[in-house]
Formats: structure tokens, C-alpha cells, sequence
């Protein structure tokens, strides 16, 4: 008797705490919205829903710091810089306790970061630094120029240069190998340090001749891709075949910093005639998109760069928590994230390079996509 009246007792607690935490979310965002417990409000701010890789940040964000007992108030910007700003400012309205943000573009968020400032709002820069501000207490993300190598280093081995680890092969073709490279957005800081990290890596091929940036193309400047469009990355790599590769020439790699400018690059490729099988060139990637795993699979990207989100927001929400438990966060570098005003102290995380062989080990084993979903 006592017994079932204690379990219809947690029951109905449950159920009322199940309840209370639908009816807290929703006010204010645009997208996303807000649940959790009684820790206060943290508002995380990410960039676009258009890229799958920051829904898969966003939810691991969100619901680790619903775990740890915060109201979490999400918003996606849809790359629109004027956006963001208001979403960071009704979040410090809201009473935000922290701020977690990857920044659309990082050199845009000074003023209102003063006002995040001004009312004692910690603000961690979520895997892209924030430019041109002191008022940036930490920063999560990944080592970026090591995520450059292991892009260069992904082409080469595609080509038979090197092992994944960027170890010489033996017998190793002499080339040359035609290559054209792509690099991320100017506005953000992330796309410098991939570029440098790829380049310092495939320079000594250059200079030795193994291979050839036909186009000529070789400046960061005309590599760049603005917001990471798939679109413009496509319409690049139409006019770099039409202007370099008329004459029966084939391109054999392609240097792409992220998998929805690698799908662009995929596109004008077979519109151009290009297929799969026959003289279909070596292309990187990066964030392990569910439709670039597929294409690796399927043999149209040779790889991408794992960068496990679930860690990258464990690392954030850990930041958050210490700061607003009045502990100092944990880091791991204090010297390579000089945003222009201070160097702030990062946690940098491991990435992985993923071909078709270690799919299965690294992606799903690791319970990041199922077999189902990429065979699907
Ligand atoms: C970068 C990020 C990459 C990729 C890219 C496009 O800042 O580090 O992993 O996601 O943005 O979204």
C-alpha cells in the first residue's frame, strides 16, 4: 500500500516536472527555443540550420546543458549577421547568465559583446573565434591548423603520396597531378588557419612539380569561398574547368575545407562530364555531413574531417558551468588564438581524417551516424 502510493507519488512528480519543462520553452527565438531546469538562462547563438554540422552542435549543446540543469535559449541566425546580432541581444534582455556563440562572421559581434560585457555575461566563442574584442572569456574548438594538414594530407594520400599520417609512401607516383584548391569563408578566422595548415603541407609537392595548380590560383584571396556556399564553391569550379581544363586536361585533386563546398564542387564536376570511376579527381572535406559520408561511400569525396560535435559542446558547456560555478575553465592553449585585441585561452580538441575504410570505426562505431542512416 505504501509502496504504490510512493511510486503514483514519482509518477505524477515526474510527470508534473515532464510538463514543466514543455511549458518553459518557446518565448522570444526565432527557431529554437528553450526548456531545462532552474540554473538560470544560457543563450547559445549558432550560425545557419542550412549546414547539418551546426544542428548537430546546437542539439548537443542544448541538451548538455539541459542536463546540467540550465534553460537554454537556441537560435539560428541563417547566416544573416544583422540576425544574429538581435538574437545575442534578446538573449542578454532575457537575462542570459552565459552566452555561447559561433559567430557568423567574427569580427561583427564588438558591440554587442560590450552590452554582454556591461551586465557581467560570460561569452565563450564556440569553434570560431570572435575578432576585435576583449570581451571574449574562452574559447572551444578544435586544433584548426592540424584540420588543414589532415585535409592536405587526405588529397595526398587519395593520391598515393602518403599514409594518413602524412608519411612519404614508397614508390610513390611522380605526378604531376593537377590540383585546384578551395578555401573557406574570409570572414572567418577557422578558414586562415585550415588554408595555412593545407598549404604548408602540399607546398614542397608544388615546388617539387608533383603537382600543379593549373588555374594558378594560389592565393587565399581567389581560393575563398564567402559563407561556405556549396553554390559559389560550384560556380568556382564551372569557370576554373571552363577557363583551365578546355583543352582535354583533367583536374586530379581538389583541396575543399568543408564538405557542403566539397558537394559543390561534386556537382560542377559531373555537370562538367566528370564521372566516378573514370579520371574522377581526389576531393577532401570536412564535419562528416551525413550526404558527404554517402558520397564517400559512394566514391565522389575520398574524405572528410571528423570533428566530434558531441565533445566540441561538452566543451563549451563545461566552460559555462565552471565560469557560473566561479571556477576557472580548463585549457589546453594560450597562445595560438590571438583575436586581434587579446589571445584567448582555447580548449582545442582532436579531429580525425575519415575515408571509406575506417567509416565503419570512427563514424559508427562511435554511434555518430548509424549503418542505416549512410547506407540509407
Ligand atoms: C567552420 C568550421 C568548419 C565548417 C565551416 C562551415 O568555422 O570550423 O568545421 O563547419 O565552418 O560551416
Amino acid at each position: 500500500m505504501k509502496i504504490t502510493t510512493l511510486l503514483a507519488g514519482v509518477a505524477a512528480g515526474a510527470l508534473m516536472v515532464s510538463l514543466a519543462a514543455c511549458s518553459s520553452g518557446g518565448s522570444g527565438g526565432s527557431t529554437d527555443s528553450a526548456g531545462g531546469g532552474d540554473g538560470g538562462l544560457i543563450g547559445v547563438a549558432m550560425p545557419t540550420k542550412s549546414s547539418e554540422r551546426w544542428i548537430q552542435d546546437g542539439d548537443a549543446v542544448k541538451s548538455q546543458l539541459e542536463d546540467a540543469g540550465y534553460t537554454v535559449d537556441l537560435q539560428y541566425a541563417e547566416d544573416d549577421i544583422p540576425t544574429q546580432v538581435s538574437q545575442i541581444e534578446n538573449m542578454i534582455t532575457k537575462g542570459a547568465k552565459a552566452l555561447i556563440i559561433a559567430s557568423i562572421d567574427g569580427t561583427t559581434l564588438t558591440s554587442v559583446l560590450q552590452e554582454a560585457a556591461d551586465n557581467d555575461i560570460p561569452v565563450i566563442a564556440y569553434d570560431r573565434l570572435i575578432r576585435d574584442t576583449e570581451n571574449v572569456d574562452y574559447y572551444a574548438s578544435f586544433d584548426n591548423y592540424k584540420v588543414g594538414v589532415q585535409q592536405a594530407n587526405s588529397v595526398l594520400n587519395g593520391l598515393g603520396l602518403v599514409d594518413l599520417e602524412g608519411k612519404a609512401t614508397d614508390g610513390a607516383p611522380a605526378g604531376p597531378f593537377n590540383i585546384e584548391l578551395f578555401a573557406g569563408s574570409p570572414d572567418d578566422n577557422n578558414a586562415t588557419f585550415f588554408w595555412e595548415g593545407a598549404i604548408d603541407t602540399l607546398q614542397p609537392y608544388i615546388d617539387k612539380g608533383t603537382l600543379v595548380v593549373k588555374s594558378g590560383q594560389t592565393d587565399f584571396e581567389q581560393a575563398a569561398t564567402l559563407r561556405w556556399d556549396g553554390e559559389t564553391a560550384q560556380k568556382r569550379m564551372e569557370n576554373l574547368l571552363t577557363s583551365s581544363y578546355s583543352d582535354g586536361s583533367k583536374v586530379n585533386a581538389v583541396l575543399s575545407p568543408y564538405d557542403g563546398i566539397s558537394r559543390g564542387i561534386i556537382s560542377a564536376l559531373t555537370d562538367a562530364g566528370y564521372t566516378v570511376g573514370a579520371e574522377w579527381p581526389i576531393i577532401s572535406g570536412q564535419d562528416a555531413e551525413l550526404d558527404s559520408v554517402k558520397a564517400i561511400e559512394s566514391g565522389e569525396q575520398f574524405a572528410t574531417i571528423f570533428k566530434d560535435t558531441r565533445n566540441l559542446a561538452k566543451v563549451a558547456v563545461d566552460m559555462a558551468t565552471a565560469l557560473l560555478q566561479g571556477n576557472e575553465p580548463e585549457t589546453n592553449n594560450t597562445t595560438d588564438y590571438d583575436n586581434g585585441v587579446k589571445v584567448v585561452p582555447s580548449y582545442l580538441l582532436e579531429s580525425q581524417i575519415v575515408v571509406k575504410d575506417n567509416i565503419e570505426d570512427v563514424l559508427v562505431k562511435s554511434g555518430y551516424w548509424t549503418e542505416d542512416e549512410i547506407k540509407g
